[in-house]
């Protein structure tokens, strides 16, 4: 073990049901009392990268995924993918003339399948977040700060910024279960999708 290693307070944190409402294709369908679990690392001291997991399972139609976020300035991100399989989803607002991202004008939009092995970077400037679409937990590391001198550090680190996912209540697309299989449901609230890559993944 590194010597410098210590116990860091507030490291663990859980996604509730209610808090994903805000953000769920179906905000009334039923799911799981925990979405996903945060453990939080601090490269500081050695201890490493952030761990994910995800539930396995579906909540109306859409399978489990994290709440999404974009990152408080310029800051970049490398998932690895330590067990399951899903589908990444990455958008890029536009941008106003005073630089102000609109929440409901996506420059670009990618759903990327992922699996164990494999990495994905997260250009600075795309918000992300990961559906579980296997039948297992999903689990990753990722590079992202923490600041343990925040005061909810777990859960909602300053880095990320929740709200303009809040307020479209999701990403432009949904990652549901249809037949067995992922799909993209269009969420009717973004105005307008400019560039997008969807991996062959059917819009239904
Ligand atoms: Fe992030």
């Amino acid at each position: 073990m590194n010597k410098n290693f210590q116990f860091v307070p507030k490291h663990y944190a859980a996604r509730t049901h209610e808090k994903m409402q805000e953000v769920l294709m179906d905000p009334t369908a039923i799911g799981p009392s925990i979405h996903y679990y945060m453990i939080r690392g601090d490269m500081k001291n050695n201890r490493g990268n952030n761990i994910t997991v995800w539930e396995p399972g579906i909540v109306g139609r859409e399978y489990i995924k994290t709440y999404g976020h974009y990152h408080v300035g310029r800051l970049d991100e490398t998932y690895k993918f330590i067990s399951g399989q899903g589908i990444a989803l990455l958008q890029k607002l536009a941008v106003d003339k005073s630089g102000n991202m609109i929440p409901d004008v996506v420059e670009e939009f990618k759903a990327i399948p992922v699996k164990v092995g494999d990495e994905l970077f997260i250009p600075a400037g795309y918000g992300h977040l990961v559906a579980n679409t296997g039948l297992d937990f999903l689990v990753t590391s990722d590079d992202s700060p923490v600041n343990f001198e925040e005061v909810n550090p777990a859960s909602l680190p300053g880095h990320a910024d929740y709200e303009l996912v809040k307020q479209m209540r999701g990403f432009a697309y949904y990652v549901v279960e249809n037949n067995g299989n992922p799909a993209l449901v269009k969420n009717k609230l973004y105005k307008e999708i400019r560039k997008s890559e969807l991996s062959g993944l059917p819009v239904i």
